[in-house]
């Protein structure tokens, strides 16, 4: 392989290695697990895992609470993919490299993702302990994991964003809360670089804008997974009030800690959902 192969074709690389390591798996469904949510992998009857660092051409994760597996097994007898850890831009990847797992996944033939991670409240109704249903994003990170050459294997130079969170899998989702009766609330996720936490002024900036929650990661995979046809559904765990909203200072040790002790909400939602579907 040269520096010159294309990511249409490293992907296809990196498919191979995996239909070696994991024979006759064809996933249709995709998770990626955000900061402290790694559990999850506990409700999968799991086939094989593979640390990130074993995968060609993806990159070792550096962040505590994030593993770095990708996990292959079945979830309510189907089978899933599991990104247990994701690439974060703050961690100097590139933008394209963190959205790679996603470029995988669709080689290997996903067509549902859900996506998971941490976040700061925005919303003044909201507080820690809250889920949140993604309902639409602003991309705040400054940058974009589809600059550079366009693979037209994954999709257009261009594609549209107007509905990034499929609007029927919003609809299931929520009925699948209800079922189980957890609350949810539904709202915007606005992504920031970090890593440092976001100013005061930031957030009330922020909520004027129109988000109502604050994390690190999840529009650029949102992105390239709507760039290659994958249908997206999302869940952010509230896992503090962001900046200046309480007296309280931000740590990523309280964030892992408030998203540990309500996973396992999130845990029963996403399988349920996962079956009902
Ligand atoms: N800001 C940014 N990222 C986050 C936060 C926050 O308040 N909480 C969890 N991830």
């Amino acid at each position: 392989m040269t520096e010159n192969t294309s990511v249409w074709d490293k992907a296809l690389e990196t498919k191979v290695f995996i239909n070696q390591q994991v024979p006759n798996f064809k996933p249709s469904l995709a998770i990626v697990l955000g900061s402290g949510l790694g559990q999850f992998a506990k409700r999968i009857d799991i086939i094989k895992t593979i640390p990130y660092a074993e995968i060609p051409h993806f990159k070792p994760t550096s962040v505590e609470g994030h593993a770095g597996n990708l996990i292959f097994g079945t979830l309510a007898g189907q089978q899933v993919i599991c990104q247990q850890g994701r690439y974060h831009f703050y961690e100097g990847h590139a933008i394209q490299d963190t959205i790679f797992p996603i470029r995988v996944m669709r080689a290997l033939g996903v067509e549902t993702l859900v996506v998971t991670n941490a976040a700061g409240g925005i919303n003044l109704d909201y507080r820690k302990g809250d889920i949140m249903l993604i309902r639409d994003q602003i991309n705040f990170q400054g940058t974009n994991p589809l600059i550079g050459p366009n693979p037209p294997e994954f999709g257009p130079r261009f594609p549209d964003m107007s509905h990034a969170f499929d609007p029927a899998y919003c609809e299931s989702m929520l009925a699948t809360a209800a079922s189980l009766e957890i609350e949810l609330k539904q709202g915007v996720y606005i992504s920031v670089t970090g890593p440092s936490y976001e100013t005061p002024a930031e957030i009330r900036m922020f909520r004027a804008w129109g988000a109502d929650a604050v994390g690190m990661s999840t529009a650029n995979e949102v992105i390239a997974a709507n760039h290659c046809g994958i249908r997206v559904v999302g869940l952010s765990c509230i896992s503090n009030e962001a900046a200046g909203i309480t007296d309280e200072k931000l740590s990523h040790d309280d964030v892992g800690d408030v998203v540990n002790r309500m996973s396992q909400k999130l845990e029963n939602l996403v399988e349920a959902w996962v079956k009902a579907r």
